[in-house]
């Protein structure tokens, strides 16, 4: 059975792309290369020992995906294809919409066209806005702070809209799409072989922990010591890549098994851990100082935020497995493997 993957040279795609050849599926990659190497392509092959069928493409040009809809019988789609830094999203809101909504229309009217109709898109916990109560559960109020978080928002609403008029039609292939709420995404795949490789310096915790144990960093700067949480620092729901790609995995079988609709669901541990919490685990289990220094509170930051992770177990029979050892020791294994990323 083959699964289109958009976006799947990249960071949580690739690591997608393993758990579906592992799983007995064939994966058909279409990716711009805006954000990833095809390296990432050929490291899954060797991980895998299975071939991909690779095609350097844009999700908004409709010609690129009816000629892969015409060659390849795809039963679903996941769609990881856009652009995710949440910074450079409000200096080009155009570009954010752009790419992660108008790409994400132009998919479902393809898809539609070709009458494939099983879904799963990458949503995020940015969607929860600064949460009222903790842990996040799905029926939460949403609100966003920043466009790449609008985008989210508004493909989910998009795709429920296109459900509902699509259910009214009475057809007889409902869509069934399901949209996961990412939690923190973090680690690499145990061989060391593929992980997250961030342009420039990186905005995101777990790269820049790495890249200072590596010391292509000076030291971490602590974002806040004044929040309200177990050691004044920021909480976050860090969850392995890989448990995640598995979630992928399963959100495709269980739509496979029948489950329909439009569902969103969180992808997390529901457990929290504070920078500081996350900092001193990388340091005992790699045995690797990151000098840090506590600076302001980073501007949009929310104190806390986990989820609660019980939707996934009772729709998709997930629930993350890899613990925060795991986390470190894989990010670390990955930065120490591949210092400069796919390069
Ligand atoms: P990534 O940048 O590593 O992967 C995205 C991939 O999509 C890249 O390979 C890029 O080249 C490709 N791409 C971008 N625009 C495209 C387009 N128009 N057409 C075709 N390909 C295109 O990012 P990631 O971390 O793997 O994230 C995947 C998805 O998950 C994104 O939609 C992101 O917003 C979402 N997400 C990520 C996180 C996270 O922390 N990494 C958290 C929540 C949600
Ligand atoms: C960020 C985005 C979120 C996006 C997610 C993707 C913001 C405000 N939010 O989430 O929309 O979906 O990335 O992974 O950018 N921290 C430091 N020092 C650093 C970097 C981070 O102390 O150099 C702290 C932060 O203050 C936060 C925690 O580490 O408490 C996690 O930060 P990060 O990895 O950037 O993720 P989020 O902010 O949760």
């Amino acid at each position: 059975m083959k699964i289109l993957v958009t976006g799947g040279a990249g960071y949580i795609g690739s690591h997608t792309c393993v758990e579906l050849l592992n799983s007995g599926f064939e994966a058909v990659v279409v990716d711009n290369l805006s954000n990833s190497k095809t390296e990432s392509i050929s490291r899954v092959e060797k991980i895998t020992g299975k071939n991909i069928t690779f095609v350097q493409g844009d999700v908004r040009d409709r010609e690129c995906l009816q000629t892969v809809f015409k060659a390849h019988d795809i039963t679903a789609v996941i769609h990881f294809a856009g652009l995710k830094a949440v910074g450079e999203s409000c200096e080009q809101p155009l570009s954010y919409y752009d790419n992660n909504v108008y790409g994400s229309i132009v998919l479902a009217q393809e898809m539609e066209k070709a009458n494939i109709k099983k879904l799963v898109f990458s949503s995020s916990a940015t969607v929860y806005g600064d949460p009222e109560k903790l842990p996040l559960t799905e029926d939460m109020p949403l609100s966003t702070t920043n466009p790449y978080g609008t985008s989210k928002l508004m493909v989910e609403n998009i795709y429920r809209d296109l459900e509902v008029a699509d259910k009214l039609k009475d057809s007889n292939s409902p869509w069934a799409i399901s949209l996961l709420r990412y939690f923190n995404p973090v680690g690499a795949h145990e061989s060391g072989l593929i992980g997250e490789d961030p342009n420039g310096i990186p905005n995101n915790l777990m790269p820049y922990i790495s890249q200072v144990a590596v010391g292509k960093l000076q030291q971490l700067s602590v974002f806040g010591s004044d929040y309200p949480t177990i050691d004044g620092t920021g909480v976050r729901d860090y969850i392995h890549v890989v448990d995640l790609a598995k979630g992928h995995v399963k959100a495709v079988q269980a739509m496979l098994g029948g489950l329909s609709g439009v569902n969103a669901i969180n992808l997390g541990t529901g457990n929290g851990l504070s920078v500081l919490q996350l900092v001193k685990a990388f340091e005992e289990q790699n045995e690797k100082p990151v000098p840090f220094k506590m600076v302001a509170r980073r501007s949009g930051d929310v104190a806390a935020c986990y989820a609660d992770a019980k939707k996934a177990k009772a729709l998709l029979d997930w629930q993350a497995e890899l613990d925060v050892n795991a986390m470190v020791k894989d990010s670390w294994h990955w930065q120490s493997k591949n210092p400069n990323g796919y390069e």
